[in-house]
């Protein structure tokens, strides 16, 4: 690595005080979930739909895992705040370019924390009558778990703590960290480090 590649990765992982889940141990359980994935859906042609922006790191990780004929849509939702969340509160800011009516859909997801967004999305996607609708989602936090929800497909379980990286955003930074970290508490402003968020 050159002197100037050094010190941008300094500037990127200063705020982050521990690895919680690395490179390989992602990438590992992305081809295993790809795998199942291939398998279950064989001859169903299936929609993949993401929510963004966290997810398209492992959507596009997973796509490539995936070896039977898959097609892609996007949502997006209103950026994340804590009001909003409370309240399972979500905007969408662009919806689909796809009909699914009678398709199989499954929702790709990056975290599902207190269900809320994803309870939300799920009942408006399945007003729309698809054939099947599950959801795979890389990182499941349990512990504030509001709305019980049926996820198919789990890469990991995470603690009750607030993370970044592989597409998880802390103000909208930290998304191209390849590994899942916590944050130093510096890194944290203080009206965040009393919230119901666990962040440090
Ligand atoms: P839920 O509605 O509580 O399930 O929240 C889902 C959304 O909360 C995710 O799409 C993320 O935007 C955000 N979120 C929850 N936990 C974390 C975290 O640990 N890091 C970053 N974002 C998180």
């Amino acid at each position: 690595m050159t002197t100037d590649e050094n010190k941008m990765l300094q500037e990127l992982t200063h705020g982050i005080s521990e690895v919680l889940i690395p490179e390989e141990s992602i990438n590992q359980r992305v081809s295993e979930l790809g795998a199942a994935i291939s398998q279950d859906y064989e001859g169903r042609n299936p929609l993949f739909i993401g929510v963004l922006k966290g997810v398209f790191f492992f959507m596009a990780d997973l796509l490539r895992k995936v070896t039977i004929p898959v097609e892609v849509d996007f949502i997006a939702i209103s950026s994340y705040s804590l009001e909003a969340r409370d309240k399972g509160f979500v905007r969408l800011v662009k919806d689909l370019d796809t009909p699914i009516t009678g398709r199989h859909v499954l929702f790709i997801e990056d975290v599902v924390d207190t269900g809320l967004t994803l309870n939300y999305l799920l009942q408006n996607l399945n007003s729309r009558s698809p054939a099947s609708l599950e959801v795979c989602t890389i990182f499941n936090k349990p512990h504030h778990r509001l709305i019980d929800l049926s996820l198919k497909y789990v890469g990991f379980d995470l603690p009750d703590r607030f993370v970044v990286g592989y597409g998880l955003d802390y103000r909208e930074r930290y998304r191209n960290l390849p590994y899942v970290a916590l944050l130093k508490a510096q890194t944290i402003t203080p009206a965040l480090r009393g919230s119901n968020l666990n962040i440090i």
